[in-house]
């Protein structure tokens, strides 16, 4: 009895001391492990007489309490010691920089898209759109192109080989302007929308893809005239290329849905031996740039829109948004806008936190 006694004093003693998780396991081990003394001493229970085992069972069992007890307690307390130890000595510097991840870049196209929305937003125009898989009626009949009208020949038209339920050929929507049907049909006049989206026709080379990016806005109200189209385009150009001197000239043209129709020309100077939007397009070393179609919506495509256009009139115009972003960001070749060229996204593409404003300036580089 009295030499458990000691053994355990004595265990319970190197277990106090024992200044490391693992000497306290070692500890463990010789104790209450598979072949440990306590568990040896155990075992002996088994063999003895009823008595016996009443007489010394007590003080083992207590015994083996005692040690396990400690044991638990040695190691919660070397546990919470090295937690202290470290929050002592690990420190967080908060003011390191982060590592650098790879980020993405918006590219030009979608950044000149949310330039628009928001030039135009300010000028009370919300954005439309409409199915770039478009039937034949909305993207040239109701737009005042019948079947056999000659400027259908105009666009080089993508075909499906199918119809749809109503016996329309079904096509890729040439342009943007079938949005201006679907618009006036869907929520009448009066009418302040840009409708930016692809489009598409067979024609391909440096300065034509098979795809590209129109906006197509339209007005229609009372008492619209030709002097409300030039002062909201004018106003659209000075805002996007951040120019208060972009004067426009208007030109009589051709367009079968609107009448009168003019194409836009915008003046620009020569800087530098660099064309630069702005100034006065006659002057020595000025000229004007084509810019974009537009007019007077023709009559006809309001009654097909089922309009009254003796009470409603209105303009629209039809401009190329990758061409907008070539001349405002320097890029010369249409082809690499989609290319899909890690390195040209790199250069021209734009950071997602640049937000176009107003205010802020809709051109600032991150
Ligand atoms: N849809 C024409 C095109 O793609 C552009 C255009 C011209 C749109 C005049 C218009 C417009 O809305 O009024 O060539």
């Amino acid at each position: 009895m009295n030499e458990l006694q000691s053994r355990k004093d004595a265990a319970l003693a190197a277990i106090t001391a024992a200044d490391t998780p693992e000497a306290v396991e070692a500890l463990r081990i010789e104790a209450l492990g598979k072949q440990g003394w306590i568990s040896q001493l155990l075992k002996t229970l088994g063999g003895m007489s009823p008595e016996e085992r009443q007489s010394q069972a007590p003080a083992i069992q207590s015994a083996r309490a005692e040690v396990a007890d400690a044991i638990a307690a040695r190691k919660d307390a070397l546990e919470a010691a090295e937690l202290d130890r470290r929050l002592a000595n690990e420190t967080l510097d908060l003011s390191l920089p982060a590592p650098d991840a790879p980020r993405g870049s918006v590219h030009p196209v979608s950044q000149v898209m949310d330039e628009l929305a928001e030039i135009f937003a300010d000028l009370g125009f919300s954005v439309a759109t409409g199915p770039e898989i478009e039937d034949d009626w909305h993207n040239f009949t109701a737009l005042n192109m019948a079947e056999t009208h000659p400027a259908r020949a105009m666009h080089d038209t993508f075909y499906f080989p199918d119809r749809d339920e109503a016996g329309n050929r079904m096509l890729l929507r040439t342009h943007t302007s079938p949005v201006q049907i679907r618009a006036m049909a869907k929520q009448g006049a009066p009418i302040r929308i840009i409708a930016p989206g692809r489009v598409y026709r067979s024609d391909s080379d440096a300065t034509h893809t098979p795809m590209f990016h129109q906006v197509e806005g339209l007005v229609i109200d009372r008492d619209i005239h030709l002097g409300h189209l030039k002062w909201t385009l004018e106003t659209f150009l000075k805002a996007f290329f951040e120019r208060d001197d972009i004067v426009l000239r208007l030109r009589p043209s051709y367009f079968p849905f609107t009448e009168p129709s003019v194409e836009v020309d915008v003046g620009w100077q020569d800087v530098d031996g660099r064309r630069v939007l702005g100034g006065d397009g006659d002057a020595p070393g000025h000229g004007w740039m084509e810019l974009l179609g537009s007019g007077m919506v023709n009559r006809k495509v309001l009654e097909f829109a089922g309009l009254d256009p003796d009470e409603w009139q209105g303009f629209a115009w039809g401009l190329g948004v990758d061409r907008l972003a070539m001349l405002k960001y320097g890029m010369d070749d249409l082809r690499a806008f989609f290319d899909g060229d890690g390195r040209w996204l790199a250069h021209y593409g734009f950071s997602a936190f640049d937000q176009p404003t107003l205010s802020g300036g809709v051109g600032a580089r991150a």
